[in-house]
């Protein structure tokens, strides 16, 4: 008999939902309703897990409890929110998504992972996959952003950073967690952009779109995953049957853990899809969630579910050996204490992780718009530094930042003053992030007097993106656009500088300003890294996740549109745009300046004639035609011409990086197969369709600067 059998076998049904339950232990609040009494459930044998608690004391005293003085000596679960980092902060998951590196990608998690185990953690809830093309949702400050090409190499090397690159042995790693992919699924697509509102989107747009990233975390060997608030055409997600049974389950083959989201079993009452309590949790374990996070439904309800034939003891049992099975995969049967060996009272950041947060952060910075002011001459001697997120030190880390210290970021203010020590840096935040106040706009003039160049520091407060932080104007906050306004009339060079958590209306602003950078949420270097990139130590390679609408009244706006029978045409009223926005973006996905110039030439297929099961390859030119060595940044794109189903106009399939130095040139390759030209078919099952392709080479989706070539799928 398995260690988990003869558990299972020794359980009463009251240990068994405790292991099905998860608390949260209070050391931050991430939801409306909190724990009490906690030890005592614990020794009752009725909590598995615990969120929201770290550092290796407290988490061992937690851990000698349950190993010690319950009945069945079952060690804990403990997760926390692991978004962008532990301790050292790094980028918010949409900067980080901006620096298109997978490797990247997984460095960052692996160190996040190394630096929470060392804290006594054990799973993450984390990577967050929903696609978000709508920029009033918060938590498209979390996400990988719009596209799902994007979002699934997101997810592969997220899962590979937490879990350890080795599939086998590498969550028993005591430096590894385990992955849970959030939120399953269509989260990123609430009405209206209101946080935990519906989602009622097609069967294709669900199928080609919001399930593709989770499709490769469960493909990596992701352990959990997390479903969502949301309801999908009427159907929670915690309770989706079709979808957590059929598609994650049977369909996927996936048998990790399924972890509720924070109260959203209970939740179900309000959703008005449950009665009582038993009936929600009842409903909740058919349809495959294992863990309950945080509703008391799975100890307070199962029993009753149970004795009223709602849920069979087979199906409970099922649900307490994949959670055990985790935690044996962990190692934390054979080694409770393993993770948890640094005191939390270890403020110092580890140079390296500083480094890497400093190199990911100015990697995610995009510059939008430079009219040659940028870099920064060396000789300059008068800046205004103008802005409230100027020195803003509790804005820098981003919204999931629990076990991250505000005294350890970097302000743009120190950044600057560290890089630029000959110049004078004359300082003034003007307004507040929020709030009507404007009589600090005459100090930010008087700041500005004698300057050769303003650098102007907007945007948002970070508790403004994340979670419940839906803004139905996210334009410049409070008083942000007239201090901008009173600058701008100076008839000074400006450099605005926006940190948030989403791209912001700032139409008007992008186009009185002489240079823009996205600087989102970098984390503990925000500052360190903004000055790299100002001051042309570091050329900018950020490139955005997401399409910049010019105005809110556009979203969602997002590059793989399907065609109209009506395309937008300058002269034809009947066509498919606006009396009173332009149809374009303000700056479209992929965009970003570099200090380098490069130019793409000769897109090639070495065979342009492709069969099912087979390869094209894809190649083309790129040129360094400027002085300054520098980091160019090709974006593929194919479109079906002809299909069954209308496909969009440009679909992503490989983005690749090249370093040229000044006049280099250098090929970019691509090898794709011919399964990346399918699309959902009969059943949702992906179908070639023979016939013609385009295929598309840009530094950006814009379609005006692109090359183009087509290729032929044959019927094999
Ligand atoms: C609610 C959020 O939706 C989820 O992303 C998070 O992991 C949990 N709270 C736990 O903090």
């Amino acid at each position: 008999m398995s260690k988990i059998d003869e558990l299972l076998a020794a359980m009463t049904v009251e240990e068994k939902t405790g292991q099905l339950n998860m608390v949260a232990a209070g050391g931050a609040v991430t939801g409306p309703v909190q724990a009490t009494g906690i030890e005592k459930e614990l020794l009752a044998g009725r909590i598995g897990s615990l969120l929201n608690i770290w550092g290796a004391s407290g988490v061992h005293a937690l851990q000698k409890i349950a190993m010690e003085q319950t009945r069945l000596g079952i060690p804990l679960l403990i997760a926390n929110d692991v978004l962008h980092g532990h301790k050292t902060i790094f980028p918010i998951p949409l900067a980080e998504a901006a620096v298109f590196d997978p490797g990247l990608w997984q460095l960052s998690a692996s160190e996040a992972a190394a630096e929470a185990a060392a804290d006594g953690v054990a799973m993450t809830f984390a990577p967050m996959l929903d696609i978000a093309r709508d920029p009033r949702w918060g938590r498209i400050a979390e996400s990988p952003g719009e596209d799902p090409w994007v979002g699934a190499r997101f997810a592969e090397a997220k899962v590979r950073g937490f879990q350890g690159a080795d599939r086998c042995s590498g969550l028993s790693q005591m430096s590894a967690i385990a992955a849970a992919a959030k939120h399953f699924c269509a989260y990123g697509a609430p009405m209206a952009g209101i946080d935990y509102d519906s989602a009622d989107i097609s069967e294709r747009l669900l199928h080609e779109v919001y399930l593709p990233p989770f499709a490769a975390a469960v493909a990596t060997g992701c352990a959990a995953i997390m479903p969502a608030f949301n309801d999908l055409a009427g159907i929670p997600m915690t309770v989706h049957v079709s979808l957590l049974r059929g598609w994650l389950r049977r369909e996927r083959g996936f048998e990790g853990v399924i972890v509720s989201d924070y109260n959203a079993i209970a939740e179900l009452l309000q959703h008005g899809v449950a009665g009582d309590l038993a009936g929600a949790a009842a409903a909740a374990l058919n349809a495959g969630v294992d863990i309950d996070m945080m509703s008391g439904a799975y100890v307070q309800g199962l029993p009753e579910a149970l004795a009223r034939g709602l849920v069979s003891i087979d199906m409970i049992d099922a649900a307490v050996r994949r959670v055990l099975t985790l935690k044996e995969r962990l190692g934390l049967f054979k080694n409770p204490f393993g993770r948890g060996r640094e005191t939390s009272t270890d403020l110092a950041l580890p140079d390296a992780r500083r480094a890497l947060a400093r190199d990911l952060a100015r990697r995610a910075i995009v510059l939008l718009k430079n009219d040659e002011i940028l870099p920064l001459p060396a000789n300059v001697r008068e800046i205004a530094l103008v802005g409230p997120l100027a020195d803003a030190r509790t804005e820098m880390l981003g919204p999931w930042a629990m076990a991250g210290s505000v005294e350890s970021a970097v302000t743009i203010r120190e950044g600057l003053a560290a890089a630029l020590p000959d110049a004078r840096i004359a300082y003034a935040p003007g307004v507040a992030i929020t709030g009507a106040d404007v009589s600090g706009i005459a100090a930010g003039l008087e700041c500005c007097r004698n300057a050769e160049l303003v650098i102007l520091c907007l945007g948002e407060a970070a508790n403004m993106s994340g979670e419940a932080a839906s803004r139905a104007n996210p334009g410049l906050p409070g008083a942000q656009t007239a201090l901008a306004d009173a600058i701008f009339d100076l008839g000074k060079p400006v450099v605005l500088l926006l940190s948030s958590g989403r791209p912001l209306m700032i139409a008007e602003a992008a186009e009185r300003a002489t240079a823009v950078a996205a600087t989102w949420f970098l984390g503990v270097e925000a500052g360190r890294a903004i000055a790299d990139v100002l001051t042309g130590k570091f050329n900018p390679t950020g490139r955005l996740p997401v399409t910049w609408p010019r105005d809110i009244g556009q979203v969602p706006i997002y590059f793989a549109r399907r065609p109209s029978g009506r395309p937008a045409a300058a002269h034809n009223p009947y066509t498919s745009k606006y009396l009173d926005t332009p149809v374009e973006p303000l700056f479209y996905f992929g965009h970003g300046l570099s200090y380098s110039r490069f130019a793409l030439s000769n897109l090639r297929a070495a065979n342009p004639e492709f069969y099912p099961g087979g390869r094209l390859m894809i190649a083309v030119d790129v040129a360094n035609l400027s002085p300054a060595a520098g980091e160019a940044t090709v974006f593929l794109f194919v479109r079906d011409m002809v299909a069954s189903v209308a496909r969009p106009l440009l679909e992503l399939k490989g983005v690749r990086k090249i370093a040229l130095d000044p006049g280099e040139e250098g090929i970019v390759r691509f090898d794709l197969g011919a399964s990346d030209f399918s699309y959902p078919g009969t059943n949702w099952n992906p179908v070639l369709e023979p016939g013609e392709f385009m295929i598309f080479a840009g530094m950006s989706a814009d379609p005006q600067q692109m090359l183009s070539i087509t290729a032929r799928a044959s019927p094999g």
